[in-house]
């Protein structure tokens, strides 16, 4: 089965614990928290005060996607704040290996992004010490974008070097899953979809999941 994680970007903030709540009694299975600095990604969301307000909310997972340059300085904070999984990009500091142990020794699940024009040999050296390898499917920075076709065959790629070097670590995927391409997605092998504006719109967070469900195991 897909696992969902419903990204909070696309969600009405003004009324956040109740969206999260939706997505909780809709039976989600993580929530997705969008972390940007404005300087690795071109926009700015925000920091570990929301995620530890979200933590308050539900009892999901949370899992972290910092997309912000030398990620390090702020692992601690996201992991007190209620952290269950970190992400940090290959692409943000020249220490990734550094910072997916520390996130390790705070007692947290730990994953590695890559962007779509990052080679994924980027995973080889740290894959076997990951939860999770995030494969981002747009360019990072905002919800709502279009799924890049190629992404699919670098999900079976992805699949086939996880398979082979550490078959406990997760593969995620993130942006512009939805109905036309979450099908795509889980063939090509990911457990986990981020998915934001497929599940937060203008319709209940239930249906909009019924509905990829539907696709996924019609
Ligand atoms: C993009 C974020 C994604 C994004 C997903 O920078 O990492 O999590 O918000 O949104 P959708 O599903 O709308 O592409
Ligand atoms: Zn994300």
């Amino acid at each position: 089965m897909l696992k969902f994680a419903p990204s909070i970007l696309t969600a009405d903030l003004s009324r956040l614990a109740e969206a999260i709540g939706e997505a909780e009694a809709a039976g989600v299975d993580w929530i997705h928290l969008d972390v940007m600095d404005g300087v690795f990604v071109p926009n700015l969301t925000f920091g570990p005060l929301l995620v530890e307000a979200v933590r308050r909310v539900t009892a999901l997972p949370l899992d972290v996607h910092l997309m912000i340059v030398n990620p390090e300085r702020y692992l601690e904070d996201f992991a007190r704040a209620g952290a269950d999984l970190i992400t940090v990009h290959y692409e943000a500091t020249p220490h990734a290996h550094r910072a997916v142990q520390k996130i390790k020794e705070l007692g947290k699940k730990a994953g590695l992004a890559i962007n779509p024009a990052t080679p994924l040999e980027a995973f080889e050296p740290l894959l076997p010490e990951l939860d999770l390898a995030l494969l981002m499917s747009v360019n990072p920075g905002f919800g709502g974008q279009k799924y890049i076709p190629r992404s699919t065959e670098r999900l079976r790629r992805l699949k086939a070097m996880r398979d082979a070097l550490n078959p406990r670590c997760l593969i995620e995927v993130d942006g512009g899953v939805n109905l036309s391409t979450v099908a795509e997605v889980y063939r090509a092998g990911a457990d986990v979809a981020v998915a934001g504006s497929a599940l937060f719109n203008d319709r209940p967070v239930a249906e909009n999941l019924k509905a990829l469900k539907e696709v996924l195991y019609a």
